[in-house]
């Protein structure tokens, strides 16, 4: 069997007993309709997800679960035919939790690929591979960057072919799912399926919401096949919030920020630790051996308002302001610390909003964007003077539904002014459509930014290797998203070398 067979193949026999508890009961179909994830590795474990749903788009978000609490069984194995089982325990997928398992595991192998899957009441669900990160000096990592995947607007031809690549690892930078209720945001090339009714508000309008994304194949292909790191931007709660800002007066935006959290965290292979009260906590470290740490931001949670009312704007001074934060204090220092001590010789930033100066103006003056880091300068500055003094760092990023390739710098209207970082904007997977190429406007606007390299406005995401001498980036692009079956090609290459940003 190969190895891309695992996900098709028939179960074997699952040789655990059957929990006396549940022995009386059964499901009466498939709960595993939101299929199954992995996320977070550590050198010696990660975090085992499944949701039970019987029907995704069962009332209030249940899943036309039983209202009981329903014991799940899970296991892990070295091959994916189960030969031997090298961990296996119960978990129980609470009612009150929306039938979600989060199954977090210690005391594993560092650098190896694991087999895992789930049992619930006589029900077998499909097969996930993950792996957990190496200790020491390690092998080259391949890694997808993905953002963006606005259901109504294309298939995911883009999460399956990204699966078909078979990373190891995927980094999820927002805007997983979107809030808006159907045709709340068209696409140019129009919609190609429908969102749950209504814009979400509710614990139980998210969760819907969830579920209807997590029923597509193609996602459930893309978890499969390797661990994510997840992080989430405005649309997992509502376009354009800011901290404890709703940026269109929703009313107690408070409780509609705490329900989209709790559905998020029930829908996502996060660890426990991470839902903390009303605080999601979604930045955080992973390690890859000696070769790269991944340091993942949260730009959305703990930022300032923006500046000038939002929007693209021209002469917004206030955009300036040496007190504006983007990360808040806490998280400033949790970065700064890390960077100081990171002792990785690549460091790699996942965060949701360009970071990059973008001039969207044609001609003299200019126009930014005051939800991305342009609303918040000063303190990119700050960021950019300590990544200068950090072993490698790469900035990669989602929001802009457009690849972008870019070189940050302290001043970017100094062309001497030397580079810091490259910057990979992953562009959506759906949002937008079936895209387009407007070689003009993409002139236009590399003429106005020269330091950014590459502009494509279509759909795809960004497969990275990693070795200890270079960063090799492919821009993974497709020609169209309204009809299933496109190819996915690289349209675009980066490498940067360790000895130059
Ligand atoms: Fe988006």
């Amino acid at each position: 069997m190969d190895r891309r067979s695992f996900l098709a193949a028939a179960a074997a026999t699952f040789v655990l007993p059957a929990p006396a508890t549940t022995s009386a009961r059964t499901l009466a179909r498939d709960p595993f309709k939101l299929g199954i994830a992995s996320g977070d590795p550590s050198t010696d474990g990660f975090v085992l997800w499944t949701r039970l749903a019987l029907d995704p788009l069962g009332a209030n978000g249940r899943g036309a679960m039983p209202s009981r609490d329903v014991e799940v069984d899970w296991q892990l194995s070295a091959d994916e035919r189960f030969g031997k089982i090298l961990r296996s325990g119960t978990a129980t997928a609470r009612w009150k939790d929306a039938h979600s398992v989060h199954v977090e595991l210690d005391g594993l192998e560092p650098g190896r690929e694991y087999f895992y899957r789930f049992r619930a009441e006589g029900r077998l669900s499909p097969t996930g591979r993950t792996r957990t990160a190496p200790s020491g000096a390690t092998q080259p990592l391949a890694f997808a960057v993905a953002a963006c995947a606005h259901y109504e607007h294309g298939f995911y031809t883009a999460y399956r072919r990204l699966a078909e690549q078979e990373p190891d690892l995927v980094l999820f930078l927002g805007d997983y799912l979107y809030e808006y209720g159907p045709s709340g945001y068209t696409a140019l090339a129009g919609r190609v399926r429908t969102h749950t009714p209504g814009k979400c508000a509710t614990l139980a309008d998210y969760r819907l919401r969830h579920a209807q994304y997590k029923s597509d194949a193609d996602l459930q292909r893309a978890h499969a096949v390797a661990p994510w790191l997840v992080s989430f931007d405005d649309h997992e709660l509502e376009n354009n919030w800011a901290g404890p800002v709703s940026s269109t007066g929703a009313p107690a935006f408070a409780h509609r920020r705490a329900s989209a959290f709790r559905a998020y965290y029930e829908n996502m292979p996060l660890r426990r630790a991470s839902l903390q009260g009303a605080v999601l906590r979604v930045n955080r470290r992973v390690s890859w051996g000696t070769l790269a740490r991944f340091h993942l931001l949260d730009t959305r949670q703990f930022r300032d308002d923006q500046a000038c009312l939002d929007g693209v704007r021209a002469g917004c001074d206030e955009r300036l302001s040496e007190r504006r934060t983007l990360l808040g204090g806490d998280q400033w220092r949790w970065l700064s610390d890390g960077l100081r001590a990171s002792t990785t010789q690549w460091n790699l930033l996942g965060q949701q909003i360009l970071m990059m100066q973008r001039d969207y103006k044609r001609g003299p003056g200019r126009e930014v964007n005051l939800d991305a880091w342009d609303g918040y300068a000063a303190e990119r500055t700050r960021l950019l003077e300590l990544m200068s003094t950090t072993s490698n760092p790469v900035v990669l990023t989602g929001d802009a539904h457009m690849h972008h390739a870019a070189s940050l710098k302290l001043n970017f209207d100094d062309p001497d002014s030397p580079v810091i970082a490259p910057e990979l904007v992953a562009s959506s997977i759906a949002s937008d459509g079936d895209g387009y190429r407007d070689k003009v406007w993409i002139e236009e606007g590399l003429a106005e930014n020269p330091h950014i390299s590459y502009i494509d406005q279509r759909r795809g995401y960004i497969m990275a290797r990693l070795n200890s001498t270079e960063l090799s980036a492919e821009f993974r692009t497709l020609e169209y998203i309204s009809r299933r079956g496109a190819p996915a090609k690289t349209t675009h290459r980066v490498t940067v070398p360790t000895s130059a940003p």
